[in-house]
Parts: structure tokens; sequence; C-alpha cells
């Protein structure tokens, strides 16, 4: 199987200047510290307090056997989930089924459900879904490591609802499958009293860690993508991850570049770039694991840093006609991580027409799959040429197994990265006021305190146009 790489000369001063490149030097400087963060994840990890690292060598046997199940059952498969217990699902089915997956019949899904991933709660967009579904053709996901999520729970309730009213409590309790912490949450609660099918989030596997865990999996088997091959790209990371010098080990050397660009060359935002439509989603799923892992205001010792990068996602070509203008002459706080597919699966041949019109006739003859890539090799010299860091991850194809490496090197780019920065990448403290607000205002009970305390800041109608 072939490999991914990393591309990271024109993250380099050589090709971007001393301004804003990285020197050879910044990273030999780096190792000891890069050592160090090595030493405590290999420690970490050994002493079992980092599951996600073992993901890729677990049994999935009962995941395809579930999978398999629903796939001969149900017509339409529905995810409720959020944040990493979304994200990761997208991406997959994004980037390893057919581009329009629900529109073929069910013979051409290879007798696989339509896939629908409802990551929200706005009420037109879920009504809109519900509206159209049969109850006896439907199944969802529940999908909830902490069991107890607003939006997920709400939805939950929702749907719950809807298919008892139309098949009854016995028959309905049939459509619904829980992936959920093993022993705690209020999912979990309900599960055991009210006998749902459920696969378990291992403990000590965080949502935005979870892609390789029944998360991503029992959906990804569902629509039929082989699991055991993304697991087996994701273990063939695990094998380049593990060395513990920077300029052997991809995820290591990604995440030093992006620290380096960031506190000491003033690149606050790391824009990811796909030039493929299918790796679009991978791009919002890094997007969420560089933003809640880094983003954080205390550091191991209790020091306020307001760590982090802002990750941004942007679409090659599509981005070029939007967002490169800025990219290119605005400020020059950006790296850019491009996803360059080698080989598309399908390719287009342009035909010759308009021969005479020169401005179009260079199109003839070509295909499809060059366009691209030129577009994205000479966008990246373009912003390298204006001083702007930029790196390539190089797919040879989109497949299972190297969106398995590709994902994988990312979480331990991230959690490396977390190192350096001398924080905790695993939690997200900084989500729960807002969650805790929340509460408030729906009524919780416990909360009336903190209602009250949200009155109290109530905005002012003068300022109000
Ligand atoms: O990465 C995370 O931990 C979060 O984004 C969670 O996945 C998100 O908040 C949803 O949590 P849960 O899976 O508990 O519903």
């Amino acid at each position: 199987m072939s490999d991914i790489s990393f591309d990271y000369n024109f993250m380099m001063s050589e090709y971007v200047g001393e301004e804003s490149g990285i020197s050879l030097p910044e990273i030999d400087g780096l190792s000891p510290k890069a050592k160090g963060v090595h030493d405590d994840l290999v420690r970490k990890r050994q002493a079992g307090q980092l599951p996600f690292y073992d993901l890729p060598y677990q049994d999935t046997a009962r995941i395809k056997e579930m999978a398999d199940e629903i796939a001969s059952e149900y017509d339409n498969f529905i995810l409720l989930g959020i944040g990493g217990s979304a994200l990761g699902p997208i991406a997959l089915h994004t980037a390893l089924r057919h581009p329009l997956h629900n529109l073929r019949s069910r013979r051409e899904r290879g007798r696989r459900p339509r896939m629908f991933f409802m990551d929200n709660v706005d009420p037109d967009h879920f009504s809109a879904l519900l509206s159209m579904l049969d109850p006896e053709k439907a199944v969802f996901a529940v999908v909830t490591k902490s069991g107890g999520t607003a939006e997920t729970m709400a939805q939950f309730m929702i749907a719950r609802g809807l298919m008892q009213k139309a098949l009854g409590k016995r028959e309905a309790k049939k459509h619904f499958i829980c992936i959920t912490d093993p022993e705690k949450g209020n999912l979990r609660k309900i599960v055991k009293e009210e006998k749902y099918r459920s696969l378990e989030v291992p403990p000590g596997v965080g949502g935005r860690f979870s892609v390789f865990s029944s998360v991503g999996l029992l959906p990804a088997a569902v629509s039929g993508i082989d699991i055991d091959g993304l697991l087996r790209g994701a273990a063939q990371m695990d094998k380049r991850t593990s060395l513990p010098g920077l300029r052997e080990n991809p995820a290591y050397m990604a995440g030093a570049l992006q620290y380096l660009a960031d506190t000491r060359k003033g690149k606050h935002i790391s824009v990811m770039m796909p030039y493929s439509q299918a790796l679009k989603d991978v791009a919002d799923w890094y997007r969420q694991i560089w933003a809640e892992s880094l983003g954080k205001k205390f550091n191991l010792q209790g020091g306020v840093v307001h760590a982090g990068q802002t990750p941004v996602k942007a679409l090659g070509a599509t981005d070029q006609h939007s967002q490169v203008q800025l990219y290119m002459e605005g400020p020059n706080d950006k790296t850019f991580t491009f996803l360059r597919v080698e080989k598309f699966d399908k390719d287009l041949t342009i035909p010759k027409l308009y021969e005479d019109i020169e401005g179009i006739a260079y199109l003839g003859g070509k295909s499809m799959a060059e366009l691209i890539k030129a577009e994205q090799t000479a966008t990246e010299t373009a912003l390298m040429k204006a001083g702007r860091p930029c790196a390539t991850i190089r797919f040879p194809e989109v497949s299972p197994n190297t969106v398995g490496q590709a994902l994988y090197m990312l979480e331990i780019q991230t959690a490396f990265a977390g190192g350096l920065y001398n924080i905790n990448p695993f939690d997200q403290p900084g989500v729960e006021e807002g969650k805790l607000l929340t509460y408030a205002m729906m009524g919780r009970k416990g909360y009336e305190a903190k209602r009250r305390e949200m009155e109290k800041t109530k905005k002012k109608g003068e300022y109000i146009i």
C-alpha cells in the first residue's frame, strides 16, 4: 500500500524567507523539547492513558456484524450527534463513498442505506428530514460519548417520540442504536433500562479523537466502507509516527512546524485546503481537532497562555475564487496545508473544441485531474513566492488506507503539538460555560443561580438598531 507523504519544502526559510519560514537550526533547536513530548506521549500510551492510539488494533467483528444487520433492515440511516460524535463519521463518508450516495438506487449503493448526518438543532433542517422518512425503513444512531449533550438528546427525544407514535413502543426501539460510554451518562442509563442495541465509546477516548472507534466505524461500515482497510492505514501511520525524531516522523514535523510558525513567525491561522471534493470534510474534522485541542487559556502549570492557532478550511480549486486574494495579499498571518490527490478515481478528458480561441484552446486534450493538480501546484507556488508558508499532504489516491493514514497522522500531530504548547489537548473547559448557560435558559434543575446571573447580563435595548 502506498504511503501518504508530508512535503514541507515551502514551510522553510530557504523558500519563503527568514521572516516567515522555518530554518533547520530552528527545527533542530526544538528537538530536545520534542523528545520530551515524545517520551511523555509514549509513557502515557503505555500506561493506557491515551487509548485512542491503539484503536487501529481493535477487533471489528461486532461492529461489522451490527452494520450488516442495519444495512439489510433499513433504507435510511440517520446519525444524531455533534462535534466529535459527527465530524469523523461525516469526513469518512464524504471521502470514501460515492459523491451522490443518497441519490443512487439501493442496488447501486451496494444494498446499503442512504446516510444522513444531523449535527445541529435547527428545527427547519431536522423537521425537513423527519417529514420525508418512512419510519419503518429508518434507523437512528444516537452518538454521544457523554450521553447527555443537549443537542443530541433533544434530537433523540424528538425522533423517539415520532417513531413511537408511528410504530408503537416495542417496534420503535429496534430503530435506534446508541453509541455511548459503556457505563456512564444518561444515554447508557436509558439503554440499560429500555434495552436498545448499543456500542461502546472506549473510556478515555475523547470525541474528537474517536473517529477510529465505533463512533466513526459503525456509520462507515453501514455505508459499506472497508473499515479494516481504514484501520490498516491508521496502523501503518502508527509505525511512522512512533519514531522519535522530528525529521523522520511526519506528524511530529507537521506539529512542530505549525507550532514554530505560530509562536515565532506570527502565523496564528492554519488554513487546510484540500484540492479534492472527497477530502473537503477532512478539513472540517481537522478544524475541530486543531481548534478544540489546542485553543487553551491555561498551560499545564496554570499560567495564562491563550494558546492555539485558528484553523480555517478552504477548498481548492473553488476557494481560489473566494479566499486566495486574501491569502496572497492580506495579512501574512497564515500557514497553508494542502491535501493533494495524485490519482483520482475517475478522470475526464477535456475535448479539443474551440481550437481557434487561444484563451481556452490550451485546455483541449488535457484532463480535469491535470487541471486541478496544476491549480494546486500553481497556488502553492504563488503563495510561496509571496512569502506565505505552505505544506502539502500528498495522497497517492483517496482510499480507506490513505484516509486512515491521514486522520491518524493529524491526531498524533495534534497530541504532539499540545505537548509543545505545554497545554492539555484532551480537554475542552472553554465549552463548559456556554453549556451551563444553555441549561439555565432551558430550565434545567439546579441551574437557577446561573439563570439569574444570565438575566443580569441582558443586552441593552439602546444598542439595537
Ligand atoms: O471533542 C469533543 O470532546 C467534543 O467535540 C464532543 O465530541 C462534543 O461536545 C459532543 O460530545 P458528546 O459525544 O459527549 O455528545
